[in-house]
């Protein structure tokens, strides 16, 4: 047993995510920790809302509520919403908490004790018609890198280069539109992280592990020359994290905040401190988990975001933890995921575009959207959800495959045997067949859980499910009953006994069918059956099952076409 700390890149708080952000880090996340839990493993999954910057702001003057207020609200809806994914978070954080303020002033402190902090008079961008600084990303306009003509401020979505908004082409205000910009002087602190190069860059380079996705974006901006410039940490706005060195006031700095992504990726620890507040456990319940020096040596610490995410995971925050000179933990391996596109375009918040959150569950039971979404990640390529591909997946996989299994086995028992897992008769050939073959699937499903490669996952959980089937296909009890009743009992309790090795081994990518599944079998034993023939003799003769409700139900065509033009256009 080990111990697995486990963090998903915190959404943005303003609006209800899509279901590209969904599964570019939580989802993922989340069928990682589940499996981790399963096999027995000590686990801390955490997860935030990211509620500073301009972003909340101006959400919060739309929707004409005071930002603090705004914020309180839609933590409360996404947590709604990431319950109604069954996401199993140990803690659903915020990066607004008190303890963040203070763990990120902390950093600060030490940041500066360590000469890496200076301070700079900045040109920054002032737009007259908004009488506002226009910080990072409301800045739009040409990327000096790729030439991408809506890059914004602080990156550009389409090379993902860290950018500061002066070095955009043809800037323009995001909010307004306007080009009446003009730059003004202000002081600001800036993280010297170029000084910090070259111990990134081994730090890096011994990650040989990790995903080329991940180490190819580190890399490209570490080995660019300005990937590692020093970056402003600090804000001229209302809302965030007031500017403070630990405890003290900063001199010079009053009335401003930190950097939206100076404070977001902080949260990761804060979060495991208000996890151990609101269960009313001492600093070093939390501490363990993130203290080399108080136990978390022998945590494995694994992150999970999308692409445009890698270049604040791999540099800047390792920058802010190494540069603190403390024993914070560092993470050890980083999952990140390319776009999930929408129907032959882009899933867009700005524009309502592709399915959201809230919107897929007013449809359709969340283990519907998990199983699409996970076995369709988009690990080594962009990906693209269509309805025909959705419906084409759940019904064949999840109700012809998996739900028909369960149905027919159940059913055939309930009608020939009782309500009870029948005895009598032997195993034989096609029993040692179909148990070989689901040993070497598991062992390979086991391996890909652990190597978080998902798809493989995916596609071998869905084998295994396809070998029972066919296993039944051949066996037909159905027939075999007429002649030899005690063989087609040992089939269907074979069978019954599959049902619960399903539902163990499914639920990291369906968990509540699988409860369903589990509670059919009267049973609540969830122990890997790590020992396959024995999970298989698991349910005794006599012991009483019942059959489920429908598992899964297909999606129709009616139903596949009327989605299709709900969401077409925007988000009402
Ligand atoms: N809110 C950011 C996004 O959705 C992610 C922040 S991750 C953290 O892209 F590391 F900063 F916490
Ligand atoms: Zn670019």
């Amino acid at each position: 047993m080990a111990r697995h700390l486990i963090t998903s890149a915190i959404p943005y708080i303003n609006g209800i995510k899509h279901l590209g952000n969904l599964v570019g880090s939580q989802l993922p996340a989340d069928l990682y920790a589940r499996y981790l839990r399963a096999r027995g493993h000590e686990v801390m999954f955490l997860c935030a809302t990211d509620e500073h910057g301009t972003p909340a702001e101006l959400a919060a003057a739309k929707a004409g509520k005071p930002v603090a207020d705004y914020c309180a609200e839609m933590h409360g809806v996404q947590k709604a919403l990431s319950d109604g994914f069954r996401l199993s978070f140990d803690h659903f954080g915020r990066s607004s908490s008190q303890r963040n303020h203070r763990l990120t002033q902390h950093f600060a402190g030490k940041l500066a004790e360590a000469g890496l902090i200076e301070e700079v008079t900045e040109k920054q961008v002032y737009s007259n018609a908004d009488g506002r600084f226009l910080p990072d990303r409301y800045i739009e306009g040409t990327c000096p890198n790729c030439g991408y003509d809506k890059a914004r401020g602080d990156q550009c979505e389409n090379c993902t280069k860290q950018l500061d908004p002066t070095d955009l082409i043809n800037p323009r205000s995001a909010i307004s539109g306007s080009t009446d910009l003009e730059v003004r002087e202000t002081r600001h602190l800036y993280l010297r992280q170029s000084k910090m190069r070259d111990t990134l860059q081994k730090w890096i380079d011994s990650k040989t592990d990790w995903p080329v996705l991940t180490t190819s974006i580190a890399k490209k901006w570490l080995n660019d020359g300005d990937g590692l410039q020093d970056r402003g940490i600090t804000r001229d706005l209302d809302w965030g994290v007031p500017v403070k060195k630990g405890d003290a006031p900063w001199p010079g700095m009053e009335g401003k905040v930190f950097y939206v992504w100076f404070d977001a990726p902080i949260e990761y620890i804060a979060c495991a401190a208000e996890w151990a507040d609101a269960r009313g456990l001492d600093e070093a319940a939390w501490r363990r988990w993130w203290r080399t020096d108080e136990g978390a040596d022998d945590v494995r610490y694994t992150q999970f975001m999308g692409k445009d995410n890698v270049p604040f995971h791999t540099l800047s925050f390792p920058a802010t933890i190494m540069g603190s000179g403390e024993p914070w933990k560092l993470v050890d391996f980083i999952k990140s995921f390319n776009y999930l596109n929408y129907d032959g375009g882009q899933f867009s918040t700005s524009q309502g575009r592709g399915v959201f959150m809230d919107q897929a569950l007013s449809i359709l039971p969340a283990d519907y959207w998990r199983w699409w979404l996970l076995s369709h990640a988009p690990e080594n390529s962009d990906s693209e959800f269509t309805w025909e591909n959705f419906q084409a997946s759940v019904n064949k996989d999840l109700a012809d495959v998996l739900g028909n299994f369960v149905s027919r086995v159940t059913k055939f028992c309930r009608s020939k045997f009782g309500e009870a897992v029948p005895e009598g008769g032997e195993t034989g050939a096609q029993e040692t067949a179909l148990i070989a073959e689901l040993s070497t699937r598991l062992a390979a499903y086991n391996a890909h859980m652990g190597a978080i490669d998902i798809r493989k996952a995916a596609a071998e959980l869905r084998a295994i499910w396809v070998a029972g089937n066919e296993y039944l296909q051949a066996a037909a009890p159905w027939s075999v009953i007429k002649t030899d009743p005690d063989r087609a009992a040992a089939q269907v309790r074979l069978s019954l006994n599959l049902i619960r090795v399903y539902a163990i081994l499914s639920r990291p990518f369906i968990p509540d069918a699988a409860a369903a599944m589990m509670a059919a079998m009267g049973c609540d034993d969830w122990g890997w059956p790590d020992d396959l023939p024995g999970a298989l003799a698991h349910l005794a003769p006599g012991h009483a099952f019942s059959v489920p409700e429908v598992t899964f139900r297909k999606i129709t065509d009616e139903e596949r076409a009327s989605w299709q033009v709900q969401f077409s256009g925007q988000r009402g």
